[in-house]
């Protein structure tokens, strides 16, 4: 199957040119290439771009799949622009064996929208206690390689330094939610003038800072990789930045929400707003965009965390934490980061596709746009703006802090190993295609 992208500029820069896609590669790159018998994709106006990887997604399956399934998550991964998702460990059986690692990863490709890459637990269980079988998991047919408790802190030293070094063995990678969870004991919001003022238990900053700077001594001494994941306070950008200068080997991503939105956003008790970790202070959120901007912080990722409405339609207090992301991801980075002139269209290929790619060791994700390369792509629309309802998006869920909010460009088309997996606001399953 052959697809012609037509009049399209690369990483939104020189000459439309047009762009062949054949057996899953890039075949050819040239100016009015007039294939017969293809698919065509008008690209005039449009932004070509390597396909999104998204090292933070909770896919609710197995578990919940009243509020996503492996299928639905993939439509709005598709939707969203992404070509490989990482589904975290924090399902219903917990993602601690290579049972359930190859059923994710299984399903995954049975749906065919998105490559997901199951994320295995570092603890048997997400508790924090022993050690989960990572080289059972990584040997499997998922082939593993991120292993993170996200939800949970791995929050023992010891623990997390024998899986630091358990990892480093195994050539894999410990992703990190770091909160020392002694500091966090019935918080529900930032702890800051906002939280005093509207009675919420505060998250203070140093419950999250304490963990990164940890984590980066047990990294610098046994050698390891470390990555951090949904990085939300100024401090935390100052830790990575001093590890980073020390040699240590570290990484840390951001969310769309975390460059967006602030605390004052609790100000209607509204529990979409409810998230791990808190959204923090304006100066926060400025800290965290300028750090993605010069690299400090390597990657954007969504942490698409899908709730119930029952879940989420209630006391603030009582809410789960965790918000919708992967279709609106590409439009929040486009207003927080490519509007103020901090990222360019290639900036956002390196810190939305290049940079997870690389970190989680995806070597068919995120490469150039050049003939001979994986035809994983994203067609983006620049110049229009649209209006998020949840309601119109391809999650189960419909905890979107961004209701109702006109965002910036848009995802026009997806592409996977060549094939069309989104096209103009639709997922395109196999059996479409
Ligand atoms: C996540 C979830 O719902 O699973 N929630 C959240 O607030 N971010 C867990 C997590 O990423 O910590
Ligand atoms: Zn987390």
């Amino acid at each position: 199957m052959t697809v012609l992208i037509k009049n399209v500029r690369l990483y939104g820069a020189g000459d439309p040119v047009d762009v062949l896609l054949a057996d899953g590669e890039i075949r050819e790159i040239g100016t009015d290439l007039g294939i017969v018998d293809t698919e065509t994709v008008d690209g005039t106006g449009q932004i070509l771009l390597p396909g999104f990887v998204d090292l933070h997604t909770h896919l609710r399956e197995p578990g919940r799949e009243d509020t996503e399934t492996i299928e639905s998550g993939s439509a709005a991964a598709a939707l969203g622009g992404f070509t490989a998702v990482f589904a975290m460990a924090n399902t219903s059986p917990v993602a601690d064996t290579a049972v359930v690692t190859d059923h994710v990863w299984r399903r995954g490709q049975e749906v065919g929208l998105v490559d997901v890459h199951p994320v295995g637990a570092v603890t048997v269980g997400l508790a924090g206690k022993q050690l989960a079988e990572m080289g059972t998991m990584a040997a499997g047919e998922a082939g593993v390689r991120l292993f993170s408790d996200d939800g949970h802190c791995v929050y023992d030293p010891l623990i997390m330094r024998r899986a630091l070094e358990y990892a480093n063995s195994l050539g894999v990678l410990i992703a990190q939610h770091a909160e020392e969870p002694r500091l966090t004991g019935g918080a529900v919001a930032h702890e800051g003038p906002t939280a005093a003022r509207l009675g919420l238990a505060g998250w203070p900053r140093a419950a999250e800072e304490s963990i990164v700077a940890r984590d980066a001594l047990l990294a610098r001494d046994a050698g390891a990789r470390v990555h951090i994941c949904h990085a939300s306070t100024a401090g935390t950008v100052e830790l990575v930045k001093w590890a980073k200068g020390q040699g240590i080997s570290i990484t840390a991503e951001v969310t769309p929400h975390h460059l967006l939105l602030d605390d004052s956003r609790l100000e209607t008790y509204d529990a979409v707003n409810r998230v791990n970790p808190p959204l923090r202070e304006a100066a926060d959120a400025d800290a965290l965009r300028r750090a993605l901007a010069d690299g400090v912080i390597d990657c954007v990722a969504t942490d698409h965390a899908p709730h119930a409405e029952q879940d989420k339609c209630c006391e603030f207090a009582a809410a789960r934490p965790g918000m919708l992301g992967l279709e609106t991801a590409l439009s929040i980075i486009v207003q927080t980061m490519v509007e103020p002139g901090l990222l360019d269209w290639r900036g956002v290929a390196r810190v939305m596709s290049e940079n997870p790619a690389r970190i989680a060791g995806l070597d068919d994700q995120g490469r150039p746009l050049a003939v001979g390369e994986p035809a994983n792509l994203v067609l983006v629309e620049p110049d229009i703006s649209w209006t998020v309802r949840a309601k119109e998006l391809a999650s189960i869920s419909d905890n979107t802090p961004y209701e109702a909010m006109t965002l910036p460009a848009r995802v026009t088309a997806t592409f996977l190993r060549g094939r069309v997996t989104a096209r103009d606001g639709k997922a395109v399953g196999k059996e479409r295609r």
